[in-house]
């Protein structure tokens, strides 16, 4: 596989036209703008809705419409009728929200630089060859999967193999889904969340990854295994380790913890509840009263659940070690002030738009992730 071409064509930022922030903007208090915030929400009304994910800053949470998970996110974005949908998250959660809105409705990022690293680490061009490859090597009917954490393109390129999407909550049934189907599994991008999905399925020895970077990665030998995890990860998970889990439980023991999917295999054996970011956030919620839950996941999420239920104690697993995600972090709430008040004096910037085409596949995909 010829790789020095990849890394000239593939690029980090996949809307490298958005817009950056009007220097007028960079100096405003908190006070100043979220007046302006509300000021300009009052005026648009039922014209516009504010989504924002679980990771999002404090500063955007507090002015979003709905707050939730990814999936949830784009069922929000599915089910809303205002015309702009201003998505506090990353790229291609608003892709996903593009896909699933009407052709009336635009969904607009506030920032430029909200570009996920796992979704980056897959892109469609190098999975194409990958699959080329792959493909060769075996008569077996293989079923790609990719995680919700992926771009439209490579939705699509899914769809159009015969597969689908899945999120971290409804990976395993995407998993029996494909299997029903197929005889092997490729599961992109997250190497961490397929691995813990064959794991729930009993599947955890049939698992390989495919290193795309490396020119000696062997097919042949991949599709000795029914599941090729592409080697990707999520690097704020990944910094979690079992040693956490074990210092948490030594310095509180009673403390419970609760970790994303998006974590290595042996931090989720460790842990006792494993799940999505609106697992993580309901499992705290049903807490008692003086109960201690340890959270693996992006610190903003672990702040957020604090504030949410004070009578819960609720620590970051990792402590002062556990990261934002610097994606998620880009939504800087001035652009949110800027994109609002543009849009109130009828100026619409930074609107993510896939392509028809690509558009109607990923379509598919993603309709197949919501039959399973
Ligand atoms: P959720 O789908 O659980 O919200 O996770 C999204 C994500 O980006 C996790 O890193
Ligand atoms: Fe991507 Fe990880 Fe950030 Fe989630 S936390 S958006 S997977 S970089």
């Amino acid at each position: 596989m010829e790789t020095a071409d990849f890394e000239t064509d593939l690029s980090l930022f996949k809307y490298d036209n958005l817009e950056q922030l009007p220097v007028n903007y960079r100096d405003l208090t908190e006070d100043q703008r979220c007046a302006r915030i509300r000021a300009a929400l009052e005026e648009l009304g039922d014209e516009v809705v504010i989504l924002g994910h679980n990771y999002q800053r404090r500063e955007i949470v507090e002015h979003a419409d709905f707050v939730g998970d990814s999936y949830e996110l784009s069922k929000a974005a599915a089910e809303t009728d205002a015309r702009y949908v201003v998505f506090g998250g990353v790229t291609f959660m608003a892709e996903s929200a593009d896909i699933i809105t009407d052709d009336t409705q635009s969904v607009l990022l506030p920032s430029m630089e909200a570009s996920c690293p796992m979704a980056g680490m897959a892109e469609a061009l190098q999975v194409d060859s990958a699959w080329a490859e792959i493909t060769a090597a075996t008569d077996a009917d293989i079923i790609p999967i990719t995680y919700m954490n992926s771009y439209a393109d490579l939705k699509a390129f899914c769809a159009e193999q015969g597969g689908l999407v899945c999120t971290s909550s409804n990976a395993h049934r995407a998993f029996e889904w494909a299997f029903d189907r197929g005889e092997k599994v490729l599961f992109l991008p997250d190497k961490h969340l397929g691995e813990n999905t064959a794991h729930r399925l009993g599947m955890e020895d049939e698992c390989v990854e495919w290193d795309p970077w490396d020119p000696t990665s062997d097919a042949e030998k991949a599709t000795e295994k029914d599941i090729i995890l592409w080697d990707g990860y999520c690097q704020v998970h990944e910094r979690f380790r079992p040693e956490h889990v074990e210092t948490i439980r030594q310095e509180h023991p009673e403390a419970q913890v609760v970790v994303h999917p998006e974590c290595r295999r042996e931090v989720v054996e460790a842990a006792d509840v494993v799940g999505s970011t609106s697992t993580i956030c309901e499992t705290v919620a049903s807490a008692d009263p003086g109960d201690v839950w340890a959270i693996g996941t992006e610190i903003h999420l672990a702040e957020h659940l604090a504030r949410w239920h004070p009578d819960v104690t609720v620590l970051p697993l990792c402590g002062d070690a556990c990261m934002d995600c610097n994606a998620m972090r880009q939504i800087d709430p001035n652009y949110l002030c800027w994109i609002l008040e543009e849009l109130r004096d009828g100026v619409v910037h930074n609107v993510i738009e896939v392509q028809p085409a690509e558009k109607e596949l990923a379509r598919v995909a993603l309709d197949r992730m919501l039959e399973v």
